[in-house]
């Protein structure tokens, strides 16, 4: 079997989701999941774009050892300075540049003729190359170029140095068929194609991102650009666990394989939405919370008489234990450990201590603590910022007759403050209160709330987007309490905001913490 190249790109063109950027700790847990994960390449940012980036991959590149890691630039100097400048200290570093080479792009955005595109990409290749032998170049807007200017590009661009090079279909515009043709037409007709590794990067507006990248790799493309649960700009680009599971599912018809070791596909996936924010759609392939649950009753049946007759993918194979061990107060940190190994977490000694110490509050309030709510409990870990606020009391009052009110003790830098609100409703109240006492100047960006397990018992999730200034903070909150879950994540989103003005070397504009 041909072995596929898995280039990720979550960090980067997934960053790009609405209200997904990542900050420089988050992008590094990230990183190493997907190390874990098996990608051959972690795109890990465009350090032009802010100071904050360039960090964030520099971070990436001094700690991930075995995938190469790939940092974003224009086909400009600047840019290719500073993406080397933040990945000079990997493993195994490549220079990712890129120039549109549609003429809709040529004419409209880059003012530039194709004779002036293709000097400015070899300009931009040859130069990345005096830094790096791992080139890759990327001709946006690709599908809907030229066929013969594309072959044109790339024959120039392998001719300059490129090690790679990518065709993307970066308005999601391609149907898979005329994909693919575009894909063996340019292996056709580009005379030093073999000198290269021949790339696909699809996005998803039409939904066609999975089916073109694969009809990509039936025509003879050998790297996949792609990222967990498929977010990144827009409509998002092709989902790696869709790719994956498809070469997986159907290497009988593809004879294609991967280095990902599946079994981490449902940890990285939900560690990605714990970060970004980003709920998965519950009917979402492979990683949505329905993909393997079987509700009509001649279902259930067949799969009760042989699992095949409606799964074709077993769910243990991509990372889903099927008998969950529950654990409850009496369980101790051994067990604790052994199940956060389960499902993919290796913490560091003091984030195990502090996660532990949680799970151990909630167990007095639950009998049962499921996979969802140690999840929880993680994140709120990792979205820990030093607290300037902390929720030490909430009353709430509400009902068919009452005024929704909110009594709220807060500590404000150690000080113990309390105050009292009104609102529309409960969660208006509480947050209205908290405003009030915390003087803050934020807007709300977005408010969800998500019962983590079945049962009216279930931990209430809450997740807030919070804006001030140009700065864009998500805070989290879990509890069995929803209008102390929408306390907690208020609160968490406000020492977010607090922290990114105290450091402002992390908080490039419209990035979150
Ligand atoms: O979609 C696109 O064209 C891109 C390029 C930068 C590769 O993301
Ligand atoms: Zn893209």
């Amino acid at each position: 079997m041909d072995r596929i190249i898995v280039f990720d790109t979550t960090l980067r063109d997934g960053e790009q989701s609405p209200g997904a950027s990542m900050n420089a700790a988050e992008k590094l847990r990230l990183a190493i999941k997907l190390e874990t994960l098996g990608v051959d390449a972690i795109e890990a940012g465009f350090p032009a774009a802010s100071p904050g980036d360039f960090d964030a991959v520099k971070m990436v590149a001094g700690k991930i050892r075995n995938a190469q890691v790939t940092a974003l630039a224009r086909a400009s100097k600047e840019d290719i300075d500073s993406a080397w400048g933040a990945i000079k200290e990997a493993a195994h570093p490549r220079i990712h540049t890129f120039i549109a080479t549609s003429d809709i792009h040529l004419e409209h955005k880059l003012k530039m003729n194709r004779d002036e595109v293709i000097k400015a990409a070899i300009e931009a290749v040859s130069y990345a190359k005096s830094f790096t032998d791992n080139v890759e170049f990327s001709a946006e807007d690709g599908s809907r170029s030229d066929r013969d200017f594309l072959c044109r590009m790339f024959e120039a661009a392998i001719e300059a140095g490129a090690t790679t090079v990518n065709l993307p279909d970066t308005v999601g515009y391609a149907m898979p068929d005329e994909f693919g043709q575009l894909v063996a037409y340019v292996r056709e007709h580009t005379p030093n194609i073999n000198k290269a590794v021949l790339s696909v990067h699809c996005h998803n507006d039409l939904g066609l991102a999975t089916a073109n990248t694969l009809s990509g790799l039936k025509a003879g493309a050998r790297q996949v650009e792609v990222t967990i649960n498929g977010i990144g700009e827009r409509a998002g680009n092709t989902s790696l666990e869709e790719v994956v599971m498809g070469l997986y599912t159907r290497r009988d018809h593809l004879g294609l394989e991967s280095s990902i070791d599946t079994r981490e596909i449902h940890p990285a996936s939900r560690l990605v939405s714990m970060v970004t924010g980003i709920v998965v759609q519950p009917n979402k392939a492979v990683v949505g919370a329905n993909a393997f649950a079987h509700e009509a009753g001649i279902h259930q049946d067949g799969v009760l008489k042989n699992k095949m007759t409606y799964e074709i993918m077993e769910p243990e194979t991509v990372g889903l234990t099927s008998n969950r061990l529950v654990l409850g107060k009496h369980s101790g940190r051994h067990a604790f450990k052994q199940r956060l190994t389960e499902l993919g977490y290796e913490l560091e000694e003091n984030d195990l201590n502090r996660v532990f110490g949680k799970f151990k509050e909630l167990a007095d309030k639950r009998k049962e603590i499921l996979d969802e709510d140690i999840e929880v409990l993680i994140a709120e870990e990792i979205l820990r910022v030093p607290d300037t606020f902390k929720l030490d009391y909430l009353n709430v009052v509400s009902g068919t007759v009452a005024v929704p009110t909110a009594t709220v003790k807060l500590i404000i830098d150690g000080q113990v403050a309390q105050n009292a609100g009104f609102g529309i409703g409960p969660i208006d109240a509480t947050f209205n209160t908290i405003a009030k006492m915390t003087k803050t100047r934020s807007k709300l960006l977005r408010f969800s709330i998500n019962a983590i397990s079945g049962g009216t018992d279930a931990q209430g999730e809450v997740t807030v987007r919070l804006q001030e200034n140009g700065l864009i903070a998500l805070g989290k909150g879990a509890d069995p309490d929803i209008f102390t879950a929408s306390a907690k994540a208020y609160i968490n989103g406000l020492n977010r905001l607090e922290y990114l003005k105290k450091n402002p070397s992390l908080a490039p504009e419209e990035r979150s913490l």
